[in-house]
């Protein structure tokens, strides 16, 4: 049985696609736990913060994470904001690594920007997201491995997760 991978990190960061990625190379099953979220609501994030507000979504949030959490041998994206939730940080101290995907705004606000669906983030002005990143960095740090991606293409930001995944 092995621990589960969890990629941390903001919007943007390439969670997903890192994830997907992953799962290929070490056939372990990939879960994104917004998709899941939209799966099990039938709503799209956007829909849910705008239809039943952010807290709503943070309940779901928790429960489907906590969930996931629970079971082994899988690579899990988590949303940008799971990692603040208390009992997601302590859920992830039984069976699992987490890795921070931590780039600078420089390369992450671009990246967040281009994409509109992202409730979080589309009525931040610039500043407001740079604070943002900032707040969110210092509790993003207590994930087990952090990777510094601002000078890593997709495939060495993946080589560096497995080394530390299966050392
Ligand atoms: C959020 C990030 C999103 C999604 C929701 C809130 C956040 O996930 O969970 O829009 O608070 O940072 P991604 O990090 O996958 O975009």
């Amino acid at each position: 049985m092995k621990k589960n991978l969890v990629l941390i990190g903001m919007m943007g960061s390439g969670k997903s696609t890192i994830g997907r990625i992953l799962s290929k190379k070490i056939k372990l099953n990939f879960f994104d736990i917004d998709k899941l979220i939209e799966q099990k609501t039938d709503l799209s994030i956007s829909e849910i913060f705008k239809r039943k507000g952010e807290d709503f979504f943070r309940e779901i949030e928790e429960k489907t994470t906590v969930k996931y959490l629970k079971s082994s041998n899988n690579i899990i994206a988590l949303g940008g904001g799971a990692f603040l939730n208390n009992n997601i940080r302590a859920a992830l101290k039984t069976n699992s690594i987490s890795i921070w995907l931590n780039w600078s705004s420089k390369f992450l606000i671009p990246r967040i920007s281009k994409n509109k669906t992202r409730p979080k983030a589309s009525e931040l002005s610039k500043n407001e997201l740079v604070e943002l990143i900032n707040e969110r960095s210092k509790i993003y740090s207590m994930a087990d491995y952090e990777i510094n991606c601002d000078k890593l293409n997709k495939n060495e930001i993946v080589k560096k997760i497995l080394k530390i995944y299966e050392d």
